[in-house]
């Protein structure tokens, strides 16, 4: 058998386990994978010493958004290129309606801003942010390729929000269709409430940024859980919750989850890795996002669902800002642009907290990261692990060598970086997407618009990998 390229010697991470030997890739697709592979004419890759991992998928990202009076200063160009850099080869944005815009015209929208732009693969979740007009959409969206739909219980004065009659009746919907909802759980009354009581010139002098923490305690992101896993086990809808940052969230996933609830929760790396004592630092408001960073107790609290199974997913919540923007805040933490970035640092934070931290097994991170994305986004078994047949998207990282995060060399627009001066393991020395080689000795090659549209059939599978993929490999 002959092979276009073999990455040979690397410790080879499938959703069936590890193995030390090679993989051969012929065009864009795994074509073997064992050991001693022929390599007779075949671009030799060595990964001796390093572990050769599925390309991490970011299903939850934000470019080039429209949101808090700016526009998210990552973009597909941009944002593509730092995922790379972090092993990142599909992401998966939101594609939002402008005013009185349909679904349809949202996806457009955001094919355009990612046509050749894009280094790696990508595709859209579909916000309805109007039911009553986006209600009769939803079938049509399904039927051309996007199967996963987004609300934001939140975010009244972006346009964006939903209310329980849109949740119910969406999550009734992704039952019929083989859809699923994904949520931003934030409870918008009690919330709106909380700020506004807080909004006064004393106490924005003395407290500053940290109202944004002070005004969100963590029972507004659980009564919003609550609420829609309520909905979600009446309808039967499959629903995912997005950027969940409680350890309370966690406790209401787990056990709707036993109760047989076809509800998935996502989390992402930053609740895994900062607290919300940074608002503490003189620049914390850099740091605001929604949901906040929360306490250390949460972190664990996540940590523990990662291993324990009520939380499938590790993602970003890309929304990029730049000094510049954040400092429209003058003062007034409502005003703060919300968001940070996070595609490039996403596998470097995960592994080195999470791998060597003692939190996860490297397999385990490859799930969170990976096989579950894209089994749950509806993208398996195309994308998300080393299988036979599979894309050949991978990335291929030291064990232990350490990069010092710093803005100044990355791929991001971001002028910061919430991790600066960290020193992470886990950068990707090489990544492939699509049998390319897009990233080599830590620096992007590739060539943006190469990356492609994925369209999907549905989603909502429950997250767990098989054990049916080793293909030969020797153990
Ligand atoms: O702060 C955040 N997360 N910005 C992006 C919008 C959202 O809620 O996901
Ligand atoms: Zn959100
Ligand atoms: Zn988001």
């Amino acid at each position: 058998m002959s092979f276009d390229r073999v990455i040979r010697h690397g410790r080879v991470v499938t959703p069936g386990g590890s193995f030390t030997g090679d993989v051969g890739i012929r065009g864009e697709k795994i074509a073997a994978l064992g050991a001693d592979l022929d390599c007779e004419g075949a671009d030799v890759i060595d990964a001796t010493d390093h572990y050769v991992i599925p390309g991490v998928l970011d299903v939850h990202v934000h470019l080039a958004l429209p949101f808090c009076g700016t526009v998210s200063s990552d973009d597909y160009r941009t944002g593509t290129r730092a995922g790379a850099r972090g092993g990142v080869t599909t992401i998966i944005d939101f594609a939002i309606p402008y005013a009185g815009e349909s679904l349809s015209e949202a996806a457009d929208n955001w094919l355009a801003k990612a046509d050749g732009e894009a280094l790696i693969d990508y595709t859209f979740h579909i916000c309805v942010t109007r039911w009553d007009d986006h209600r009769d959409q939803i079938k049509a969206m399904v039927d051309r390729g996007f199967p996963t739909f987004k609300e934001f219980m939140i975010y009244a004065s972006e346009g964006w929000q939903s209310d329980d009659r849109a949740l119910f009746g969406t999550l009734e919907k992704m039952r019929e269709y083989g859809a699923m909802l994904l949520v931003h759980a934030e409870s918008s009354r009690v919330l709106d409430e909380l700020i506004a009581r807080h909004h006064t010139p004393e106490l924005m002098q003395r407290y500053g940024a940290r109202l944004h923490p002070m005004t969100r305690p963590n029972f507004v992101e659980a009564e919003a859980i609550q609420r829609a896993v309520c909905w979600c086990e009446a309808t039967g809808g499959p629903l995912y919750i997005v950027h969940m940052s409680t350890g309370e969230g966690a406790d209401i996933i787990r056990s709707a989850q036993h109760r047989g609830v076809p509800v998935l929760a996502e989390t992402c790396v930053q609740y895994l890795v900062l607290d919300d004592s940074v608002f503490e630092r003189e620049d914390g408001h850099l740091f605001a996002c929604c949901p906040q960073l929360k306490k250390p107790k949460d972190m664990a609290r996540l940590w523990d669902g990662l291993r324990h199974g009520e939380v499938s997913v590790i993602s970003t919540d890309t929304c990029t800002f730049t000094r510049v923007q954040k400092a429209m805040w003058e003062g007034d933490w409502t005003k703060i642009p919300m968001g940070m970035p996070g595609l490039e640092t996403l596998l470097p934070l995960t592994y080195t907290r999470g791998v060597l931290g003692g939190h996860l097994t490297l397999e385990e991170m490859c799930t969170k990261l990976s096989t579950n994305p894209a089994r749950i986004m509806g993208l398996a078994p195309r994308k998300g692990g080393i299988t036979v047949g599979a894309d050949a998207d991978l990335a291929i990282i030291h064990p232990t060598k350490t990069h010092r995060v710093d803005p100044a060399t990355m791929e991001t627009n971001a002028d910061w970086s919430p991790y600066e001066g960290w020193e992470l393991a886990g950068f990707s020395r090489t990544t492939l997407s699509r049998g390319e080689v897009i990233v080599d000795e830590y620096r992007v090659v590739g060539r943006e618009g190469r990356g492609q549209w994925l369209p999907r059939i549905t989603a909502g599978q429950p997250a767990e990998p098989t054990t049916k993929d080793i293909a030969g490999a020797a153990a």
